[in-house]
């Protein structure tokens, strides 16, 4: 098992500072406790630094992150002013109970902020949240801060991190969804963070796993938003690849298309590790992006995973969680029987059907091929199938048969056809289609 080595990573997160005005019981950031932040954060000249090392390293998108990057917010400005200048693209985690106008003034105007900012929710219940946060009054001003951000047309998607101590919320989260008009939803399952692996508020069963899944499908059916696990939910715990096919998309890319940057400058595959691979002000990104092969060899995968024949489509077991070894944890089965179907969405592909290419994609040469950013999802495309791209983006619009002349038409090429128009890359204009819609 091994996945192919990027040159650089595509997407990167950047801890801006490590203050936080919110002390969350179940943060995986050990200095959360500490009140003494001088010296942990981002300074103008770090931030140019860093931005110049990414566009260097031709690095598309950065989650501007912390501590809470809402407590610096004038780095913050100048950080997405130098990364809109080298044309990279970026998004914000926040709590956001430090939004103020000017903030969402400036992010809006000026920057024409369109993507999602992902706000952590302890709980949906006021009590619950301000017992987590450890602060008084902070359900409040993240619904306020979430509020300003709608009012100025922010998108908002909110992530709850499970436990023990906030899983009934998983009941009455529909009706919060749909009062706050909230855009995305993210249910992470805890991990546990490394300086408190005993605390049994962690210790998630199978039923509260499948109790997460069947809450997001059940979100995603009747409000018609997108929803996510960031933490991989076990397909040999759910049981049903067809039934859970929106939720269990998320695999992990830690190490294989992103990377952490601490603001301290160390480089991290996953933003939960605490051992870095180097340092960007010191050895730069290439160099400890190319020692995280332990991710890409799947090294640290449990030991279920390495031969189950559902890790394509399941990803296997979130890394960190499996490395902190907890016994009382969920348990996996590779020998469960999974309902699964690969038929479940296969596209109809005629000869005479027309194609044309997606163009809203973004693509970096590599050398075994190439990357493509479809949406958020990426894809890996051989030297061939780069060649057949080049083909069809001269095209413009073209039939299967146009490409006789460039390849041996087979059942295998519709298959790849079927692959290009399932993850976007091909639109396809269909005669049979349109008959039937
Ligand atoms: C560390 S926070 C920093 C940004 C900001 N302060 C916030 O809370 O959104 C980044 C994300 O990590 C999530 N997170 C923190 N601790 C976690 C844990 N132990 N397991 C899973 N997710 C966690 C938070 O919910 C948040 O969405
Ligand atoms: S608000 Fe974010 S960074 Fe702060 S303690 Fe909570 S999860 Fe951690
Ligand atoms: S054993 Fe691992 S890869 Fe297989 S289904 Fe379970 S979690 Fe996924």
């Amino acid at each position: 098992m091994e996945s192919i080595r990027l040159s650089a990573p595509l997407s990167v997160e950047l801890t801006l500072t490590k203050g936080c005005n919110h002390k969350c019981l179940h943060c995986y950031n050990p200095w959360r406790k500490s009140n003494n932040t001088i010296g942990n954060k981002l300074t103008i000249e770090q931030i140019d630094k860093i931005v110049d090392e990414l566009a260097k390293n031709n690095v598309w998108h950065v989650t501007i992150s912390g501590g809470e990057p809402l407590t610096m917010p004038n780095e913050m400005f100048h950080l997405i002013r130098q990364l809109d200048k080298n044309g990279i693209t970026y998004s914000i985690n926040s709590n956001l109970t430090l939004m103020t106008e000017e903030i969402a003034d400036f992010l809006k105007e000026k920057l024409k902020l369109k993507t999602l900012i992902l706000t952590s929710l302890p709980s949906i219940n006021e009590k619950k949240c301000d017992e987590i946060t450890q602060i008084d009054g902070s359900y409040q001003r993240i619904l306020k801060g979430i509020s300003i951000s709608k009012q100025h047309g922010f998108k908002i998607g909110i992530n709850i991190v499970i436990t023990k101590k906030n899983i009934d919320d998983l009941d009455n989260i529909l009706e919060f969804l749909k009062e706050f008009k909230i855009d995305y939803l993210s249910i992470s399952t805890v991990i546990p963070p490394s300086y408190d692996i005993l605390n049994k508020d962690y210790y998630l069963t199978n039923e509260d796993i499948v109790r997460v899944a069947d809450c997001l499908l059940e979100v995603h059916k009747k409000l018609g938003i997108d929803v996510d696990s960031v933490t991989p939910l076990p397909l040999c715990i759910l049981g049903d690849a067809n039934k859970y096919q929106n939720v269990i998309s998320t695999s992990c890319s830690a190490g294989i298309n992103r990377c952490d940057i601490d603001c301290n400058g160390d480089i991290f595959a996953c933003s939960h590790e605490n051992t870095p691979y180097g340092n960007i002000f010191v050895e730069g990104l290439k160099k400890s992006w190319d020692k995280m092969d332990m991710w890409r060899h799947f090294q640290n995968i449990n030991k279920e995973c390495i031969d189950c024949n559902y890790m394509d489509i399941c990803g296997g077991e979130c890394r960190m969680i499996t490395n902190t070894k907890i016994p009382q944890l969920y348990s996996l089965n590779k020998n469960k029987k999974i309902n699964y179907s690969q038929e479940f969405n296969s596209i109809k592909i005629m000869e005479n059907d027309k194609f044309t290419i997606n163009n809203n994609i973004k693509l970096r040469k590599e050398n075994f091929g190439a990357v493509l950013r479809i949406d958020y999802d990426d894809f890996f495309l051989s030297e061939n199938m780069l060649q057949l791209y080049s083909v069809m983006k001269e095209l413009e619009e073209f039939s299967i048969q146009d490409l006789q002349e460039f390849v041996e038409i087979n059942e295998n090429f519709y298959n790849i056809i079927d692959y290009m128009v399932k993850i976007g890359l091909l639109n396809q204009k269909s005669e049979l289609l349109e008959t039937i819609s």
